[in-house]
């Protein structure tokens, strides 16, 4: 048995990491801090954080249209053109409960082909629901249609296009936005926050920057970093208060070390997956397309949200270490907190015991191969035609089915990395419950529907193939990685 490393010590929540560093000098941001570039500390005067906006739904049903199309507005100080829903980044947040029927008509004002996908939802993959294989056309739209279980787990979900071969791009133009499915009881706070991460890069016209075939194979990171679509925005509380920030990885590659020093943080859980009690964090790992669900109960003081460096590893000779270190001490939000102390909240009722799959009767096991290598086209062909991206050996094809499970039973996947750089594996519809991480038995129910499987890594899941049947996917959420291939497609019969 290998002994856990640091990168899986943090992929399962950071749980028990390293206590903190406090008394550190980099704890305390000060408001003469330069830049808001990658490194920087953030401007001078920070603005305060703005929320999307809201879409709840009222008596079982939430009926919505999202437009697709190019925006107008600021994004890092600058005047830029992205992609929004809406002419908002991020999109509307939705709002739904269990049982909830959610209608949304998606017009595409954009000049490709794109299509929705409620990333994390347990909805049907078929026909006008969570599809992705559907295609809307530019200038048409589409009206999706989806029913949640009544006993829908409650959490952080988002929404964004997956038309294969423009799903990175779309993303990294700034399509996404949140979806809560609320808790059957609220938990007692005195904000909640929807923290979307993203980030992007501008060219000198302030419209989304292209990228070179070398980023695509690395998985591009931008070079401006948002939260809510703003460069380090300031959050207030007062001493005592705890609020709860529901946070979302939405970059196209990016990893998100995050650290909140100096602050109290509780775990809620992550993606879909929710301790029976909160659980103490020093800090959290977010891969691309994963969500925390936090408490955080504010201490006095100025302290500061912080991307620390993480090495996702990376194709020999085709990009410098210095990438994985770029984001070092990149501060994401500033957080205050000031004024008169705040009356000490409710405890959290603890919730029921989550089913545990590691006693489940498992139908079938595979192995599935991320594996990335020369192409047919060998070194003459160009970088493109020199890598492929592969599960088991095959690249993307929309018309053949890779795996097919029995509806209703569990199956054992194992995750296997061949490659030097981690890839976070994406399931849809069904989430996963970990059961082996890099030989490491996990010894709670930890479930998520994105799981790294580290460079050269093994990660075991098990999965009930359960409500629904139909075809979907899974991917490398590295989303470069899946429009260069690295997906495959299950049918559940
Ligand atoms: Cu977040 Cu298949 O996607
Ligand atoms: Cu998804
Ligand atoms: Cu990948």
């Amino acid at each position: 048995m290998r002994p856990i490393s640091r990168r899986n010590a943090l992929l399962l929540g950071g749980l028990g990491a390293a206590g903190t560093a406090a008394g550190a000098a980099g704890l305390w941001w000060s408001l003469a801090s330069p830049a808001n570039t990658i490194g920087g500390g953030g401007p001078a005067r920070p603005p305060a954080l703005r929320s999307p906006a809201e879409l709840r739904s009222a008596g079982g049903r939430l009926q919505l249209t999202l437009e697709a199309g190019r925006g107008q507005l600021e994004l890092g100080g600058r005047q830029a053109r992205p992609l929004c829903y809406n002419g908002s980044l991020p999109g509307p947040t939705i709002r739904l409960r269990g049982g909830d029927e959610l209608a949304i008509r998606l017009v595409n004002r954009l000049d490709e082909p794109t299509n929705l996908h409620l990333h994390g939802l347990h909805v049907s993959p078929q026909a006008n629901a969570d599809n992705i294989f559907v295609t809307v056309k530019p200038g048409e739209s589409f009206d999706y249609s989806y029913r949640l279980p009544a006993d829908h787990p409650p959490g952080m979900y988002w929404y964004h296009p997956h038309h294969h071969g423009t799903v990175a791009g779309q993303i990294f133009a700034g399509l996404f936005g949140a979806i809560i499915v609320e808790d059957p009881e609220p938990i007692a706070v005195s904000a909640e926050r929807v923290l979307l991460v993203s980030d992007t890069t501008l060219d000198g016209a302030g419209n989304i920057a292209g990228v070179s075939q070398m980023e695509r194979l690395a998985g591009r990171e931008g070079e401006l970093l948002l939260l809510n679509g703003q460069s380090t925005p300031l959050l207030s509380a007062r001493p005592g208060e705890r609020e709860r920030w529901r946070i979302v990885n939405t970059c196209v590659a990016r990893y998100l070390r995050l650290r909140l020093d100096g602050q109290q943080l509780l775990l809620l859980g992550m993606d879909s997956g929710r301790f029976p009690a909160p659980q103490a964090a020093a800090e959290l790992l977010l891969a691309p397309g994963n969500r925390a669900d936090l408490l955080v109960t504010a201490a006095a003081g100025d302290s500061v949200l912080r991307i620390l460096a993480y090495d996702r590893g990376g194709m020999p000779g085709m990009m410098g270490p210095g990438r994985a270190s770029r984001a070092e001490g990149t501060v994401l939000a500033s957080f205050r907190v000031a004024g008169e102390a705040a009356d000490p909240p409710a405890a959290v009722a603890a919730r029921p015991a989550p089913e545990d799959l590691r006693t489940a009767a498992v139908a079938a096991r595979r192995q599935l191969t991320l594996a990335t290598g020369a192409g047919a086209g060998g070194m003459g062909g160009g970088m493109g035609a020199m890598m492929r991206f592969t599960i088991n050996g095959q690249e993307y094809s929309e018309s053949r089915t890779d795996s097919t499970a029995a509806a209703g039973t569990v199956e054992e996947w194992t995750l296997v990395n061949t490659s030097p750089m981690d890839h976070p594996f994406h399931l849809h519809v069904w989430p996963m419950q970990l059961i082996e991480d890099n030989g490491r038995p996990v010894d709670s129910v930890v479930m998520r529907d994105v799981v790294n499987v580290p460079a050269n890594g093994r990660v075991t899941v098990r999965i009930a193939f359960r409500d629904f049947s139909g075809r979907s996917v899974y991917h490398c959420h590295i989303l470069d990685h899946e429009d260069l291939g690295m997906m495959g497609v299950i049918e559940v019969v």
